[in-house]
């Protein structure tokens, strides 16, 4: 069955190659998503030779991981792996037909990594964005074929969250949305049409809890205490777990842009803006089951 908004199949275009650029951990996520679930060589960048290495670094133990767990075969993960490779040039992208950037959330970085995508890649070449609550619109003003440009949004953990929001901007070509849900498709995950919108759908709703649970920790609530309070309640990550998982930067645009498209219905965090300024990466310790607070972060606040 067709989803909602999606362009006819007929319209999509076969993706061969796919380019992901970033080599943090949510293209990482990515770059190992494509590779396992649609076979196609799978070309990594980043800034420097030693965040692509850490990039491709990440899926290899990722492969490995599934390999020890008995979800993949010895044959399978070797192909994967073969599949990923990383370069600190774009040149590799010539001849992709997608690639996909999952850099810092800061729209003059991502359009100064599109003005540089157009500069290599074939004028089919799908360009999309990983953004979680930038303007896709205002990503595509300058380009020269706006029309190319799609949100291709996923959910941490990529792995096993099974929702894609795709972003359709008012000149996005109905064979480049078409070929976004087949893309999809053979990700095997659920794609849903956004209006291109701060921070979409999912995100929106989200922050609206996380707004008042960092509402209280602001007002004096520990993390510990909020996530204690909430465990019970069913869901499938207490807030301050969820915020450590999403990455407390990436949460802290989110509100940003959120609080500059709505006001007070979306307040930002005096505590959350600590903790980034701060660089603290998590609340947590890594291994901790979620009630232990690390001196880090309590000291920057
Ligand atoms: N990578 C890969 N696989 C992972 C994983 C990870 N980081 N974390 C968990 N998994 C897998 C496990 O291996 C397991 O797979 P299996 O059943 O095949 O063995 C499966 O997920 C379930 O894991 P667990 O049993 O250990 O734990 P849970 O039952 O608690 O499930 C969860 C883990 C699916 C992550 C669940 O806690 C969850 O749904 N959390 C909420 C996540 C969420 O809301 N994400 C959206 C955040 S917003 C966002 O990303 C948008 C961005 O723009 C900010």
């Amino acid at each position: 069955k067709r989803p909602a908004g999606a362009p006819g199949r007929e319209l999509a275009r076969p993706i061969t190659k796919i380019g992901v650029v970033g080599a943090g951990l949510m293209a990482s996520q990515l770059a190992l998503l494509f590779a396992r679930q649609l076979g196609v060589p799978v070309v990594l960048t980043d800034i420097d030779q030693e965040r692509v290495d850490k990039g491709v670094g990440y899926v290899h133990n990722e492969v490995d991981k599934l390999v020890a767990k008995g979800r993949l075969a010895t044959d399978v993960a070797t192909k994967a792996k073969a599949l990923v490779t990383g370069s600190v040039s774009k040149e590799p992208f010539a001849d992709a037909d997608f690639v996909i950037e999952a850099v810092f959330e800061e729209l003059s970085v991502k359009k100064q990594v599109f003005a540089e995508l157009e500069a290599v890649v074939s004028p089919e070449c799908i360009l999309a964005t990983n953004t979680s609550s930038l303007s896709v619109t205002a990503m595509a003003a300058d380009l020269q074929h706006p029309g190319r440009l799609v949100g291709f949004h996923f959910f941490n953990p990529v792995a096993v969250m099974p929702l894609l929001e795709i972003v359709r901007a008012p000149k996005t070509e109905d064979a480049v949305l078409a070929s976004a849900f087949e893309l999809a498709r053979g990700l095997k995950k659920t794609a849903v049409l956004v209006k291109d919108a701060p921070a979409f759908v999912v995100n929106r709703i989200l922050l609206r809890l996380m707004g008042e649970v960092t509402a209280a920790f602001d007002e004096g609530t520990p993390a510990r205490v909020a996530d204690a309070a909430l465990r019970p309640m069913g869901l499938p990550m207490t807030p301050f777990t969820l915020l450590a998982m999403v990455g407390l930067p990436v949460a802290q645009h989110v509100q940003e842009s959120l609080n500059e498209a709505f006001g007070d219905r979306f307040p930002l965090s005096q505590n959350l803006q600590k903790l980034v300024d701060n660089n603290v990466r998590s609340l947590w310790s890594a291994a901790a089951d979620g009630t232990q607070e690390i001196p880090a972060a309590t000291a920057a606040l």
